[in-house]
Formats: structure tokens, C-alpha cells, sequence
């Protein structure tokens, strides 16, 4: 199943609903951990992937607390952070991302949709404020478009490639123009 909250005590707690017993979970954003708390008893292997400098200490002491813990201090943005998480497993069961809810939903769109294709989880749960307003404002209005599916985690129709060929998807980032900064 695909999830996708806003609210950060429902992505907590959905997270922790989500995550069955021996589990292996890979999760974008965790910051100090409280949303690896809810599952940490339940799940068999888990790997934080977070690039803010302000909870690396924090989280890397807490890897180094729980065995079944890995932390990557990495941005999620780029292929070098796959790699990393490709070194500790190919497994998935549970995929988990919040890059802060008001996160531009492209960004974080891509960021699942690239991941996802790579680890194809049973279970996606994703926190953004925009995807979830989207996914509230829009209609389907289009009859050829494929409506039943089944109840995985990941667009198995469309992130189908190797690791190294939905690399090309997290490297278009790089190509992006930064809204935020005035036109030179
Ligand atoms: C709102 S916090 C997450 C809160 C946490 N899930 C909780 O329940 O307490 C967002 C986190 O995403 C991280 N983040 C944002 N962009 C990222 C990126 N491109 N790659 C990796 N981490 C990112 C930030 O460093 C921050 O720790």
C-alpha cells in the first residue's frame, strides 16, 4: 500500500502501523528518530537516511545504540546515497519518506518514485503537504487509465529499470533551475 499523510503524529504512527514483525525498513528523513521509535521493536533491519547536519550526531549515536540500526548521512537527491543503502540491503518491506511536510512535492515525488522503483517495498508511507492536496483536488478523467492495481508499495508499471538506470532520475536534480533565487 501507498501512504501519504500530512500531519506528522499520523506519518508517526502510520509508520508504525505499517511495519510488520522482522521487517526491513528504509527510511528518508527520520531527523532525531522519533518516527523510527513507533517500529524500532518490530522491525528486523532498518536504514536512516538523513543529509541535516544538525541531527547527524544524534543519529549516528543512535545507530550506534540499536544493532539493527544503519545511518546514512546522505542526500536523498543523489545515486550516492542508493549506493549506500544498496551496500547494507536490496531489501525493502517498508519505504518511508519525510523531507519536512511543506517539502516541494516534486522533490519528494521524485525521491520516492526513484527509490521506490529501486527497492520496491511491500508498504510506501510518505509525509507532503501538497501531494496529499493534489491527491484531494484531482479527478481521473481519463477511461484509459489503468485504475485497479495491485497492493504494493512502489509504481510497479513504471519504475521497473536496474538501480544504475534510475540513477539518471536522481541526477536530473542537479539540472534544476532553484525557483527561490532571483534570475541573474
Ligand atoms: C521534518 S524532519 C523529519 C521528522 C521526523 N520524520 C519525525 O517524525 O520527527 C525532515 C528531515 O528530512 C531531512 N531531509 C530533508 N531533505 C533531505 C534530503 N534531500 N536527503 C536526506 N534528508 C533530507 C532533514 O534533514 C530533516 O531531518
Amino acid at each position: 500500500m501507498i501512504s501519504i499523510v500530512y500531519d506528522v503524529r499520523r506519518y508517526r504512527s502510520l509508520l508504525a502501523e505499517a511495519v510488520r514483525e522482522g521487517d526491513f525498513v528504509i527510511e528518508i528523513g527520520p531527523h532525531t528518530g522519533k518516527s523510527t521509535l513507533g517500529y524500532i521493536e518490530k522491525a528486523g533491519k532498518i536504514i536512516l537516511v538523513d543529509k541535516g547536519r544538525d541531527c547527524e550526531k544524534d543519529l549516528r549515536l543512535f545507530a550506534d545504540s540499536h544493532e539493527k540500526v544503519s545511518f546514512a548521512c546522505a542526500d536523498a537527491r543523489g545515486f550516492e546515497a542508493v549506493k549506500e543503502v544498496l551496500k547494507e540491503t536490496r531489501k525493502c518491506d517498508v519505504f518511508a519518506v519525510d523531507m519536512g511536510g511543506g517539502r516541494h512535492v516534486d522533490t519528494v515525488f521524485k525521491v520516492w518514485a526513484t527509490w521506490s522503483g529501486i527497492f520496491k517495498p511491500r508498504d510506501s508511507v510518505i509525509r507532503n503537504r501538497e501531494l496529499v492536496e493534489f491527491l484531494s483536488r484531482a479527478n481521473i478523467v481519463d477511461d484509459s487509465v489503468k485504475k485497479e492495481f495491485d497492493d504494493d508499495g512502489w509504481l510497479a508499471t513504471w519504475g521497473r529499470e536496474t538501480p544504475y538506470q534510475l540513477r539518471k532520475q536522481l541526477e536530473e536534480f542537479s539540472y534544476w533551475i532553484d525557483i527561490d533565487k532571483p534570475l541573474d
